[in-house]
């Protein structure tokens, strides 16, 4: 996963007329995560056309939740889901509700598979993709519960800015996916970032905050978020955790 990806060469953007917010990695697997990606890839991981890019999504594939989960649930989608400990952990205590990882880093996802099945979560899916994609796209208007995006890679120097993902636009991306009602979620331990993520989303007319609404304020600590190396060394460098959370506000 690039912990710090600033300094890396940006993922092909020949392919795509828009910056993507990582860096696609040769990283390769372990033996483990070969072989959960080979016998747990059919079950979890859902296999998308593609487009112009590997981690694209084909302008006409779309989810249908009912027939991929087998049933109809409130669905949750998080977005950069690294390791998977954030979505494992909610998606076996919450086994009422069907979970959506999205991330770009294939031994996150093989990671994510395997604790997955250890805890025997049934009621998740994995999707290798570029997130906006999966919400612009793949995912059908109004489907999502909720969106998560917590530490979201910062590309804090100056010139790589317009490669984060929570950027103009984000607020219309998202609130596409979100139902009525539903909930953007995300956390950051890069203040800019959070300042950034707070002006682009107060601005969106699809959300509203769900936080106080004085201009400083910041989101409780989601307590649905567990803590991940991400969090933990923001922490050790005294960098302090800000969560903001947004409401898809009622469509016209
Ligand atoms: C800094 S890590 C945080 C991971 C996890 N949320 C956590 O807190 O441990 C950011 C993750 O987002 C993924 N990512 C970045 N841009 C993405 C995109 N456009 N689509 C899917 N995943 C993306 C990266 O591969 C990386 O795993």
């Amino acid at each position: 996963m690039p912990d710090e990806p600033s300094d890396a060469a940006p993922d092909a953007p020949r392919f795509r007329d828009k910056p993507v917010s990582f860096v696609r990695r040769s990283g390769r697997m372990s033996e483990a995560q070969e072989r959960a990606w080979a016998e747990l890839a059919p079950f979890y991981a859902l296999d998308v056309p593609r487009d112009v890019a590997s981690t694209s999504v084909h302008p006409d594939a779309r989810l249908v939740p009912a027939e991929t989960y087998g049933r109809t649930a409130p669905l949750i989608v998080e977005i950069g889901s690294g390791q998977g400990h954030a979505i494992v952990s909610a998606a076996s205590s919450r086994p009422d509700d069907d979970f959506l990882a999205v991330e770009v880093f294939r031994a996150g996802l093989a990671r994510t598979m395997l604790d997955a099945d250890r805890a025997g979560a049934r009621n998740l899916r994995l999707v290798e993709a570029n997130a906006p994609e999966v919400l612009e796209t793949l995912l059908p208007e109004g489907s999502a519960d909720e969106v998560w995006v917590f530490f979201p890679d910062p590309w804090h120097k100056s010139r790589h800015n317009k490669r984060r993902l929570v950027k103009d636009g984000f607020g219309a991306v998202a609130g596409r996916a979100l139902r009525d009602g539903g909930v953007l979620r995300l956390a950051t331990d890069w203040e800019d970032y959070a300042l950034q993520m707070r002006d682009v989303l107060d601005a969106a007319s699809e959300l509203e905050r769900a936080f106080d609404a004085d201009g400083d304020a910041w989101a409780p600590r989601f307590d649905g978020r567990v803590m991940t190396a991400f969090e933990r060394k923001g922490l050790n460098k005294g960098r302090d955790i800000r969560d903001l959370a947004y409401r898809r506000v009622a469509r016209g």
